[in-house]
């Protein structure tokens, strides 16, 4: 089992997209893959399916069930993909805010438990997280083998995320790559790579232009889920052939 995080430094880079998407890419390539929303703090994969689970990772976390209890078997991919949905109840998301020393480390030994139990079932073990510098992302970031981290070309994300990189991901020694999202239109790709290259130094493994029709999703359906041939999905399979 390979376990991948999405991290970013600020939001709405398209973390949420990106992971739902190649999660996606990866089960309908035949992979079990197993797909957690660990941004406890503005939980999203409510908005983008409608189950109702029975357990959210709150509640693995908490110990109030087994990690197979909080997993909801996406529909139509012949048990292929599996979700874990984060609690939208306030209560919930003001616990998770607690950046309590002790408590996450007993998150930490939850996750790595949890991932233990799943490691002979699954291929892929993806969470998407909340972005910055916070507890609750470092932790999926120490359980990983791969980080992915989303950034756009805006000055303050592209400052942010060399100071992250140097902070988070080269002192935890954990692998990572760079994506970079929503290029405008007319910029190329040899302009982002040197760009960013020249910036943060790191592997861009993949560019993706901005696209209106993600937008126009509304955040309720992945544009990958609706149009196998459009570029931002043509992006993503790169993605997976290079992450696999
Ligand atoms: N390549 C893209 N082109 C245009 N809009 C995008 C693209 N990627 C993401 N978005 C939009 O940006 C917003 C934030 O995306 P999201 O995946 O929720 O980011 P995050 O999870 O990092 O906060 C959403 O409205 C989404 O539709
Ligand atoms: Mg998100």
């Amino acid at each position: 089992m390979k376990t991948i995080t999405f991290h970013s430094y600020r939001g709405g880079t398209g973390k949420t997209n990106i992971s739902l998407s190649l999660a996606e890419c990866l089960a309908r390539r035949g992979k079990k893959v197993c797909l957690v929303d660990f941004d406890l703090r503005a939980p999203s994969f409510g908005s983008f399916f409608e189950y109702k689970p029975s357990y959210f990772v709150n509640d693995f976390l908490a110990e109030r069930c087994d990690v197979k209890d909080m997993l909801v078997k996406a529909e139509g991919f012949n048990d292929g993909l599996s979700l874990g949905f984060a609690s939208p109840e306030i209560r919930e998301i003001k616990e998770a805010m607690r950046e309590d020393k002790r408590k996450q480390m007993k998150i930490l030994n939850r996750i790595l438990n949890g991932r233990d139990l799943l490691k002979d079932e699954v291929d892929y073990l993806i969470f998407d997280t909340a972005p910055g510098l916070r507890y609750s992302s470092t932790n999926v970031i120490l359980s990983s083998d791969l980080v992915l981290l989303i950034a756009t070309l805006d000055k303050s994300d592209l400052d942010g995320t060399k100071r992250m990189i140097e902070e988070i991901h080269e002192i935890l020694d954990m692998p990572h790559f760079v994506i970079i999202n929503k290029v405008p239109a007319g910029v190329s790709d040899e302009e982002v790579l040197k760009e960013v290259g020249d910036k943060l130094s790191q592997k861009v493994i993949c560019t993706i232009q901005c696209y209106c029709e993600v937008m126009s999703l509304r955040g309720r359906e992945t544009i990958f889920h609706q149009q196998s041939e459009h570029p931002f999905s043509r992006a993503i399979e790169e993605i997976a052939d290079k992450i696999s």
